[in-house]
């Protein structure tokens, strides 16, 4: 997994074309985030589910790269004062504390646009048939967009304690978080060129593991150690949010996460994928994560 992640990272870092006349300051605003040091699960699972499906790392590069660049915006935006209002976020100061609202609220806008272009490169580059490299973009606007991620953020902003129930928490999870889950493995199996019913089964997969990684996140804000973390945690208990233990209490919380993580396995298991262990290994690396 870290041979992976630092493959990753080095790409990341060369994400802009040399020859591209961009300014200093908002270069440094992307990269400051997105070099921070995240865990980069997203495109592990890309590359995950692409290898499952028997295709090629190098050719999913740029989708892992494209789904890292979305996640990192929505954490910049999710840490501005009037959303979360966080001051900690990978272990430093959130990018707004640095370069201000305006150059955080720029610099994620400029994160979300270049993922669309990282993406095409995965047919410029290498030769994925523009008919699956189209299908990832279209997933991509719709997971990350008003039907997916944004639409899940929007949900959690209006979430009141007391109000909401279990049915509209998991809608709130559901897209804010999995959406983007979703997306990554699906997209990856898209580059390997998998079936129809090997997607399905990636979709599922991201679905349950996608939950159990957001009631996992509200676990941890209240029992995590900050260090680890690299954010501060109670940042649900001072905004007021509606979060799994929150509802129902946080022993169950961890139980639906070992539930969840077990059904996700099953799908991968039963999935007929060529290579499937890494898929079930991340599976249960993150039921039993602390960051
Ligand atoms: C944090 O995501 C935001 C959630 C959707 C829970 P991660 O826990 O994957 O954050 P990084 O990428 O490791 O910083
Ligand atoms: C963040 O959820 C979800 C997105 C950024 C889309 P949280 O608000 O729970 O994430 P943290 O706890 O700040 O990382
Ligand atoms: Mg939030
Ligand atoms: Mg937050
Ligand atoms: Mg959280």
């Amino acid at each position: 997994m870290n041979e992976i992640i630092d493959l990753v990272s080095k790409e990341l870092s060369a994400m802009l074309p040399r020859d591209w006349d961009v300014p200093a300051s908002l270069k440094e605003s992307m990269n400051y985030s997105l070099m921070a040091g995240g865990k980069r699960l997203r495109p592990l699972l890309t590359i995950a589910a692409c290898e499952a499906g028997g295709g090629d790392r190098e050719a999913a590069l740029p989708v892992a790269c494209a789904v890292e660049m979305v996640h990192t915006y929505s954490l910049i935006h999710d840490d501005l004062p009037a959303m979360d209002n966080d001051d900690f976020r990978r272990g430093k100061p959130t990018n707004h504390k640095v370069y201000g609202e305006a150059g955080a609220i720029l610099a994620g806008d400029a994160l979300l646009t270049h993922a669309f272009y990282s993406i095409v490169q995965t047919s410029r580059r290498y030769g994925i048939p523009a008919e699956r490299v189209l299908s990832i973009v279209e997933d991509l606007a719709e997971y990350s967009g008003p039907r997916g991620m944004v639409g899940g953020q929007v949900a959690d902003m209006e979430g009141e304690q007391g109000i909401t129930s279990l049915e509209q928490l998991e809608y709130i999870h559901l897209h804010k978080t999995s959406d983007l889950i979703m997306f990554s493995l699906v997209a990856g199996g898209r580059v390997a060129g998998v079936t129809d019913a090997q997607l399905n089964a990636l979709q599922t997969y991201g679905h349950h593991i996608g939950l159990a990684f957001q009631i996992q996140d509200d676990v941890l804000d209240i029992t995590g150690d900050e260090a680890k973390l690299g954010k501060k945690t109670q940042s649900d208990v001072k905004q007021q949010k509606v979060t799994y233990p929150y509802f129902i209490g946080l022993e169950a919380s961890i139980a639906e996460v070992k539930r969840l993580t077990a059904e996700a396995k099953a799908v991968i298991a039963e999935g007929g994928f060529s290579n499937p262990q890494r898929l079930l290994e991340i599976a249960d690396f993150l039921m039993v994560r602390d960051h």
